[in-house]
């Protein structure tokens, strides 16, 4: 698959099959995730593949959004070093939407679950501490976002978004085609 077909068929995934993952796809998206770019070329990220049952189970109970890691093969957990880079954050997400290309073109699907919430320091060090005691993740470690991997169990619910129409100014800010409609329930 191609690079636009890949951005163009990519979805968030939260249904999946039990046919476990092979080592080869797995190292696959990690390639992905390394191949990213990264802020001043610090390259802060640290990864923690999980494949055992009962972990992902665990992962699943993070919060109310991520229940579908039950159903996951693998987790990936995208770990940031903000002491190495002030771009750990955004370092992280390019590295995830890589690994999320990646496995839309080698057919497998991806759920991302949030950890880092920027309104809500609280929740975050919560998500972020359960998941260190899961993993085992050193506490000077950032976890802005784990993964859920696998074979995708029929295809997603179609796909809402606002129109591109409405969030593109030509030129100058205010020259967005602001009659476009859209309802995203
Ligand atoms: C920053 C970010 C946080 C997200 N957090 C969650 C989450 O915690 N749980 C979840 O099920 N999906 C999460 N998603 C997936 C979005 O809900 C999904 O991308 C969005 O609904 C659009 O659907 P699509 O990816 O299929 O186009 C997150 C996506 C992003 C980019």
């Amino acid at each position: 698959m191609d690079a636009l077909s890949a951005i163009q068929n990519r979805r968030a995934t939260k249904r999946f099959v039990t046919e476990p993952l092979p080592q080869d796809a797995l190292q696959k998206l990690l390639e992905a995730a390394y191949d990213a770019p990264s802020g001043a070329n610090r390259h802060p990220r640290q990864y923690v593949v999980v494949t055992a049952r009962e972990d992902l189970d665990r992962l699943a109970g993070l919060h109310a959004y991520c229940t579908w890691f039950r159903s996951a093969q693998a987790a990936l957990a995208v770990l940031g070093d903000s002491i190495k880079s002030r771009y750990w954050l955004e370092d992280c997400c390019v590295a995830a939407e890589n690994v999320w290309l990646a496995a839309t073109a080698i057919g497998l699907g991806v759920g991302w679950a949030a950890i880092y919430q920027s309104d809500d320091a609280q929740e975050t060090a919560r998500r972020e501490d359960m998941v260190r005691e899961i993993l085992g993740v050193p506490g000077t470690l950032r976890v802005p976002l784990l993964l859920g991997v696998g074979y995708p169990a029929g295809a997603p619910p179609a796909r809402k978004r606002p129109p591109l129409a409405a969030m593109v100014h030509w030129g100058r800010f205010g020259t967005a085609d602001s009659s476009v409609t859209y309802t995203l329930s």
